[in-house]
């Protein structure tokens, strides 16, 4: 099966060119101007059109069991309202319960994600710590291609990694050429503040921000970046929502030490006011850890991403229905937390970043699928558009215009962070692993398609582990 992408303008995150698309079965095979139609091939009109790499999403929760629940959005419906929006890829969690081994929630994760129609791969979260743990993310690293290991500095009595677990965890990380993830939010001052909130009588999600305060955010990811520095090893922070992150990631970065943050579409777009709506289904529907902040940070989060000190987007995609929320009708520390977004986080970063000349098309690219890619160490399989890479490629409508809403989008849930909010700048076609997937609205996903995605460890960084261990003395170096 071959299909010829004609007359687009081919986007990549270094530069953009005039030139037509072979894919000769899962792969591109050729990008150049005014090449021979392969015989058999079937043709798609691109003229008008961007042509980029599909969107890899390095941050979703699909059907994650969580507050009691499980998130509405499967794999499937997941993956395919991701490919409904451009996104052709996603790195979802493993999230083992605490004395869960990690080897078990992985095989857990995996069987419910075989019924993926886009690309899939997993961070694993390290939530308790032992010798079995020490040896399972060994074996995640060299067997399963796992090369990220997720820390939840929030979710006290739930999930939470303290110090000790951050510790360990950081250490076998950096031994195998793995990347420490962390959710930055200092759990036991989330704790103790959302008693105080439900004894000052504060029980609705209007209590839900001042319980997660920016100070939280900020503790929690100097107090990551700092294990990181004395350790050695890369980190990346999840949902940076707040100046007060983006700060320490800067001085961390300016310092030479390898952080790198993600920003979530939702963080960039939604402010805080959405908590004091007078509907509980409208403000319990935003609520989400950290929760959205105000334009101040928002105002920021831009510009980090603007200047390359945030370096990928994401959705953090946990859907919960209005009925799961109401749980927490009478207590906002019972309302699940998490909002969707995997279908509409290109058209609202194209729409606010693009067209308000924040970001160039370039840019686009690199912070909705390059930079992901290089991060996580799967680039150039996954993030160009290049003769020998996979071919997950979106062609973009940049006059295409809808306006979003839970009444007419394909996630799986009932309601939508974005609603009536106008796009301009849609997916026309989106191709996953050479298939056409979706076209102008019409979806053709089936159920298991999607491949899981190795991403191999890094080549050890054995400086850092170096000035720790040997106070100074030279040590064999085996690169
Ligand atoms: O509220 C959120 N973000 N829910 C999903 C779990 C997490 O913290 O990422
Ligand atoms: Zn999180
Ligand atoms: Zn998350």
């Amino acid at each position: 099966m071959s299909l010829f992408i004609r007359g687009g303008t081919v986007v990549n995150a270094d530069m953009s060119e005039r030139a037509d698309v072979i894919i000769d079965g899962d792969l591109i095979t050729a990008v150049g101007l005014d090449l021979d139609v392969p015989a058999g091939a079937e043709i798609i009109d691109a003229g008008g059109q961007f042509v980029m790499p599909g969107g890899i999403d390095p941050h979703t929760h699909m059907q994650l069991p969580f507050m009691g629940t499980v998130a509405s959005e499967d794999f499937f419906t997941g993956t395919a309202a991701g490919l409904a929006g451009g996104t052709t890829m996603i790195i979802d969690f493993v999230i083992p319960s605490p004395k869960q081994p990690l080897m078990e929630a992985f095989q857990t994760w995996r069987g419910w994600a075989e019924k993926s129609c886009a690309d899939y791969s997993f961070h694993v979260a390290v939530t308790w710590w032992d010798e079995t743990v020490h040896a399972d993310m060994g074996r995640l690293v060299r067997d399963e291609g796992v090369n990220s290991f997720k820390h939840f500095m929030a979710y006290k009595n739930a999930i939470m990694a303290d110090d000790e677990v951050m510790y360990n965890s950081f250490t076998r990380a950096l031994e195998l050429g793995a990347m420490a993830t962390v959710h930055a939010e200092n759990g036991e001052m989330v704790f103790q503040l959302q008693k105080k909130m439900l004894e000052m009588g504060m029980t609705g999600p209007e209590a839900h921000p001042l319980s997660r305060p920016p100070a939280a955010e900020g503790e929690a990811a100097n107090r990551a970046i700092r294990l990181a520095e004395v350790i050695g090893v890369p980190l990346y922070l999840v949902h940076v929502s707040t100046k007060d992150a983006l700060e320490e990631i800067i001085r961390a970065r300016n310092n030479g030490q390898r952080v790198y943050g993600e920003a979530l579409a939702g963080h960039l777009l939604i402010d805080d006011s959405v908590y004091r709506h007078p509907d509980f289904e409208v403000a319990a529907g935003h609520v989400m850890s950290p929760p959205f902040r105000s334009k101040e940070h928002q105002a920021a989060l831009w510009k980090g991403l603007q200047s390359g000190s945030l370096q990928t987007t994401a959705t953090d995609h946990c859907c919960f229905c209005n009925e799961q929320k109401a749980a927490g009708r009478d207590d906002f520390t019972l309302i699940p937390n998490g909002t969707a977004g995997i279908e509409d986080r290109l058209a609202v970063l194209w729409t606010h970043g693009v067209g308000t000349g924040k970001l160039t098309r370039e840019e686009f690219v690199a912070v909705t699928s390059t930079n992901t890619a290089q991060i996580f160490n799967i680039y150039p399989r996954k993030g160009v558009i290049r003769a020998g890479s996979d071919a997950d490629i979106v062609i973009w409508d940049p006059g295409a215009t809808k306006t979003i809403s839970a009444k007419t989008h394909k996630q799986n849930i009932d309601f939508n962070i974005f609603e009536g909010m106008m796009v301009t700048g849609l997916a026309s076609h989106t191709i996953c692993g050479g298939v056409l997937r979706y076209k102008d609205g019409d979806l053709r996903v089936e159920k298991g398609t999607g491949h899981y995605v190795k991403r191999p460890a890094f080549p050890p960084m054995f400086r850092a582990l170096e000035k720790i261990t040997t106070a100074g003395k030279p040590r064999p170096v085996n690169r």
